[in-house]
């Protein structure tokens, strides 16, 4: 009987599952992270190049942000995605630096691959890439410097280098100027400790001028107008109702129908619901409200009494627009107009109606809360200003970073030659294969001044051997200068970025490839059939997958 058994194959996966195990599954995973960091590397730096990135509806983002990049790239490879999660991590903790973070993991898989073909066991690099991670972070503090939020410049510079090479070239100097200011003005002190919310800062964009024209605005911008001409323009102390349901008659619950026989009665009717509007509307006014924000409709009639009454109403607020506003006027959000109450009310000092680039926006200053500021972007086209916005995003990001942290190190690539010569020393006083596997983590880092010099048109090996000299010469700081080719100290020159974004870009790369490498089995369960077509049909197996048995 056991006989009869012993050919059959047991099958505990459902049919059309995939499974790919040992060397083929890690070189499968390999190739598909390389192939993810390898599509990023040409936009790193300076002088790195734009992606143009177009989706099913045909709509374009155009772009040199590497978290953006993957984000829109659509990718299906599980290992694929691990990368594009690392640099979506970076995105969300530091906001700069996506493309290095990824591009680092590509370079440790690539290394690490090496390895593998050497024989060295997966677990192993693994282990090495950790201890190799650990020593990084701790190297990193070493080369980091001070910087406070009274250091204007240094502040300006980290703005200014977390936004070069994308697009912003030129209008560079006023775009780093509002971010420092967005950012000085919302940080909160307690205790000595600095901590920057950027809910606090409201972009909004608008097609038209030019990027310089750019402004910052303490307190709020709505791209909306008041929904009633004969209503004022402008209003000083404005007491502010910040309405989250329609100003309408309320609809009934139960379909009711009213027969209308006469004339007289079809005007008591409308008396009628006038007078409903009316004392929704005298209730908004016995409040004191001057200013009204409604997250839904206002109708017509209402509109009428809000205008007699001389309020400034706007309807179809942005529901984040309402709860910034409510923070930066310390108004309660409103959902029963029946218990409308003076204490509900939020406070401006200015709410106006003006116009910018052909269209009405509402500016309210001078809020309760001064924590609250706007930046309106201008620039020529929509993909100018989103491109723009991502760059500014960025800049703001560092500059919250480097004030909350304090700490700061040189960019150009001068961290990365500085790390791989230290862990390379460090690789010798190891014993056993781990060393080889520190080793291919200093060499990995080695891949952003490589590419730095790359995307520059420069050669990239005479670029490092010299970075690499005069570093051993002590020069911490040394780095490329993407523009003439020389060695220079990345302090003095001004490229500066928060230690954070170092320490996390290789801390997330190093963690995301000692995930991948230590996979040998991928079971893969079938997707839902696409389409007709695929009913009833035996999927193709690609060459190299196990099948679905389990022998
Ligand atoms: N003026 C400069 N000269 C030399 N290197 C620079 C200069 N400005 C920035 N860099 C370097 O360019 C690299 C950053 O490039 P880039 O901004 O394209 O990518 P990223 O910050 O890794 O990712 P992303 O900005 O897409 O999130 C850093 O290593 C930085 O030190
Ligand atoms: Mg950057």
């Amino acid at each position: 009987m056991a006989g009869q058994m012993a050919g059959q194959p047991i099958f505990i996966l459902r049919e059309g599952s995939q499974r790919t195990k040992g060397r083929e599954a890690q070189s499968n995973n390999i190739m598909a992270a390389k192939a993810v960091a390898e599509a990023v590397r040409t936009t790193l730096g300076p002088k790195g190049m734009d992606k143009m990135l177009v989706d099913s509806l045909g709509d374009v983002v155009i772009t040199n942000d590497g978290a953006t990049i993957l984000k829109e790239m659509d990718i299906e490879h599980p290992a694929a995605k691990m990368i594009v999660e690392v640099s979506k991590t970076q995105d969300d903790e530091v906001g700069d630096g996506t493309t290095t973070a990824a591009v680092i993991a590509g370079e440790l898989l690539k290394k690490a691959e090496e390895l593998i073909e050497q024989d060295v066991h997966p677990t192993i690099i693994a282990s090495g890439y950790r201890l190799a991670s650990e020593r990084a972070a701790d190297i990193l503090q070493t080369l980091a410097r001070k910087v406070t939020i009274n250091d204007e410049g240094i502040l300006l510079n980290i703005a200014g280098t977390a936004m070069t090479g994308k697009g912003a070239e030129a209008s560079k100097d006023v775009l780093s100027r509002i971010a420092v200011s967005a950012i000085k003005s919302i940080v909160d002190t307690t205790d000595g400790k600095n901590k920057v919310e950027m809910d606090n800062i409201n972009v909004e964009k608008k097609v038209g001028a030019r990027i310089e024209d750019s402004e910052l605005i303490t307190g709020m911008i709505i791209d909306k107008e008041r929904v009633h001409s004969n209503m004022p323009k402008k209003v000083p102390n404005a007491k502010i109702a910040l309405i989250n349901i329609a100003i309408e008659l309320k609809e009934t619950e139960v379909d009711a129908e009213i027969s209308i026989t006469s004339p007289e009665q079809l005007q008591s009717f409308l008396d009628q619901e006038e007078k409903m509007i009316r004392s929704i509307v005298d209730k908004i006014v016995a409040s004191g409200a001057t200013v009204v924000f409604c997250q839904k409709g206002i109708d017509d009639m209402a509109q009428h009494f809000l205008s007699k009454s001389g309020i400034f109403a706007v309807r179809r607020v942005k529901k984040s627009d309402m709860q910034k506003l409510a923070r930066a006027t310390g108004g309660r959000l409103i959902t029963n107009l029946d218990e409308i109450t003076a204490g509900d009310l939020g406070k401006a000092q200015l709410v106006e109606e003006k116009k910018v680039g052909g269209d009405e926006m509402t500016f309210v200053t001078g809020c309760e809360n001064p924590k609250a500021v706007s930046i309106l972007l201008r620039g020529g086209t929509e993909h100018v200003i989103d491109n723009i916005e991502r760059a500014l995003h960025d800049a703001l990001r560092v500059v919250g970073v480097a004030i909350e942290d304090e700490t700061l190190v040189a960019g150009g690539g001068s961290p990365e030659v500085e790390l791989a010569l230290r862990l390379y020393e460090y690789a010798a006083t190891l014993s056993g294969r781990e060393q080889l596997a520190v080793k291919a983590f200093s060499e990995a880092l080695e891949i952003i001044p490589r590419t730095l010099a790359e995307n520059a048109g420069l050669d990239p090996i005479d670029k490092l051997m010299e970075l690499r000299a005069h570093h051993e010469k002590g020069s911490k700081t040394a780095g490329l200068n993407v523009f003439t080719g020389e060695i220079i100290d990345m302090w003095k020159a001004g490229v500066v970025e928060p230690l954070r974004v170092k320490t996390q870009a290789i801390n997330a790369a190093a963690e995301s490839a000692v995930m991948i490498l230590r996979i040998d089995d991928i079971i893969a369960s079938t997707r839902a059939p696409a389409g007709p077509s695929a009913e009833g049909m035996v999927p193709n197996m690609p060459p190299g997958m196990g099948g679905m048995g389990m022998e």
